[in-house]
């Protein structure tokens, strides 16, 4: 018999993702190149953010039921999402990933396939090539 565990589970449930989240838009709102780009007022992205990540790893669906479908790549289309907008983006929730897992019980293998996760699908959601320098 295999016994699987959710992410979710593993963290220890929803407030892993809320505490991550909170992190990461500190950093955000402290940052120029991000905040370009985001509204003044980040509760509703702190909120909808952590809904939605805590869905993704397998806890319930409740951003699905008060947003419908994910459809993330859709949901950026407004924004100028750039390699460097990505890459600040990136940062800041790899150093949120980091700081969040050292209060709570996180296995290793846990951290690697979330980080592994935010490089991936942040880079799916550039959406503006970049200027070239030449
Ligand atoms: C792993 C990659 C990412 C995930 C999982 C993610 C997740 C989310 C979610 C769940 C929302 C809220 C959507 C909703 O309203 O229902 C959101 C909004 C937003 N995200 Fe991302 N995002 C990612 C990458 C990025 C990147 C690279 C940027 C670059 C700047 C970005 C900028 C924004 C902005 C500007 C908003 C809208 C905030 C607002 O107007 O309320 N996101 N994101």
């Amino acid at each position: 018999m295999t016994v699987s565990q959710t992410v979710y589970d593993a963290v220890g449930g929803k407030p892993f993702f809320v505490e991550l989240v909170d992190d990461f838009y500190d950093r955000v709102q402290a940052d120029d190149v991000l905040m370009a780009v985001y509204p003044d007022d980040l509760s509703e992205p702190r909120r909808t953010t952590a809904g939605f990540l805590a869905q993704y790893w397998g806890g319930p669906p409740d951003y699905s039921e008060e947003r419908g479908h994910p459809r993330l790549r859709m949901r950026h289309a407004p924004f100028v999402i750039r390699q460097r907008e990505r890459d600040h983006w990136l940062n800041h929730m790899l150093a949120a990933v980091s700081a969040t897992v050292k209060t709570h019980q996180v296995p290793h293998e846990v951290e690697a396939a979330m980080n592994g996760y935010f490089e991936h699908a942040s880079t799916a959601m550039i959406n503006t090539a970049e200027l070239s320098n030449g």
